[in-house]
């Protein structure tokens, strides 16, 4: 009896010291920060703190560089200034910083580095969660700009963003048009500002978002995929797992809505791109988000008849008028970008008036998440990227 069991256990063992979801260490990449990895990829890094003009903490981090024009770099949805560097000496942040830019990595509300205000608890205060793209444009955005043009002395800057950053960037300068003018160039990469043509699996996600809503308010959850969550962790374990686990991750990451391609998102890159995202989102980002894809139009957030009055002057929300955004835009898309589709981005280029540049992504495996953690950037990307900063300097 008693060696049987021992027996079992030794069994068990060897079937768990095998088994897939035996923790292992993280890479270091996944837990080092912003300014850990900069320093780690040959770079010193300063850290700053921008308060927002309603109160919000935002960390910044800068990459001083020896040309003068900064370089502000803004992440996408439950995203954070990481996500510009966890490629390492591949990555857009250390490109550039090689490259002799001076790099400024910034946060919006809510996320790891910015889940601070001078007066409301986030994990108190529902009210700090009251905020989508058109707050992280029309505030964080806002005095993140002033914050460098003040710090540099400089009078305009240029700007890269993905997805998110993307309708931030629109929403301010349609709503402050005065940013204009501290624009030199705004790169965006994956823009987002409709989803007229989105397919499943994400139509269907967006078609039950109200749903969904209902669910997370009735359970009074406001924060969304937070760092300290149990999935989280769940889904770093699995990541963490290489090649054996690469569909399930995948799967679970939520990068089937995205899209993704295989080539470009190898196995070991997950762990890292695990440690540093999903960095907290809130409800209401989400709500705003399925708002567009409903009613098809980059409008200000719906309240409903009564408090729309209230707010706006009318029943429905206004149009964010495109027309204002009167900087220069370079559009770059992907053809197999599952969020931010090519023929909305075909769309959204017929709106703004000053597009410098538009360019679909040759690949035609290219998706949402490739602009950002695709390992082959600097023979892909960068090249319709560097050149637009350096003619437009
Ligand atoms: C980044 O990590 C370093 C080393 O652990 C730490 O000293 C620093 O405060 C961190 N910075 C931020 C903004 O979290
Ligand atoms: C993206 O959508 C297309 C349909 O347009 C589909 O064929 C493709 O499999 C999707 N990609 C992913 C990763 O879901």
């Amino acid at each position: 009896m008693e060696i049987e069991i021992t027996c079992l256990i030794i069994i068990l063992n060897s079937l768990l010291s095998n088994c897939l979801f035996i923790p292992k260490p993280l890479p270091e990449d996944a837990r080092l920060n912003f300014t850990g990895l900069g320093f780690k990829y040959g770079h010193k890094v300063e850290e700053h703190s921008v308060v927002s003009e309603d109160g919000y903490i935002l960390t910044v981090f800068r990459i001083p560089g020896k040309k003068k024009t900064p370089v502000m770099l803004t992440h996408g949805i439950a995203d954070s200034s990481d996500t510009f560097i966890i490629r390492g000496k591949r990555s857009l942040a250390i490109s550039l910083a090689d490259a002799g830019y001076d790099v400024w990595a910034t946060n919006t509300r809510g996320n790891r580095y910015a889940r601070r205000h001078v007066k409301m608890d986030p994990d108190k205060d529902p009210s700090f969660w009251d905020y989508s793209f058109h707050e992280n444009g029309y505030y964080d955005t806002a005095a993140t700009i002033d914050y460098i043009l003040q710090t540099t002395g400089e009078k305009k800057l240029q700007g890269i963003a993905h997805s998110q950053g993307t309708s931030s960037h629109f929403v301010l300068l349609s709503m402050r048009p005065e940013y204009n003018d501290k624009l030199k160039l705004f790169v965006a990469l994956a823009p987002v500002a409709y989803f007229n043509n989105i397919v499943p699996p994400v139509s269907s996600l967006a078609q039950i978002g109200p749903d969904l809503n209902q669910l997370l308010l009735n359970s009074k959850i406001e924060e969304l995929v937070s760092e300290k969550g149990i999935e989280r962790k769940l889904i770093k374990l699995i990541c963490n797992q290489g090649d054996i686990s690469y569909d399930l991750c995948v799967l679970l990451s939520g990068f089937y809505v995205s899209g993704f391609d295989a080539k470009r998102l190898e196995p070991s890159f997950l762990p890292v791109i695990l440690g540093h995202y999903p960095a907290a989102t809130s409800r209401k980002s989400l709500l705003h988000y399925d708002q567009v894809y409903l009613n098809k139009r980059f409008a200000l957030f719906d309240y409903g008849p009564m408090q729309n009055m209230e707010r706006y002057g009318y029943m429905v929300p206004p149009d964010y008028n495109l027309r204002q955004v009167t900087a220069k835009i370079a559009l770059i898309v992907g053809n197999n970008d599952n969020l931010s589709r090519a023929r909305d981005a075909e769309y959204l280029r017929t709106l703004l008036p000053n597009i410098v540049q538009y360019h679909v992504m040759k690949e035609k495996e290219w998706n949402h998440i490739d602009f950002i953690w695709g390992n082959d950037m600097p023979e892909t990307l960068f090249p319709y990227i560097f050149p637009l900063l350096e003619k437009y300097s």
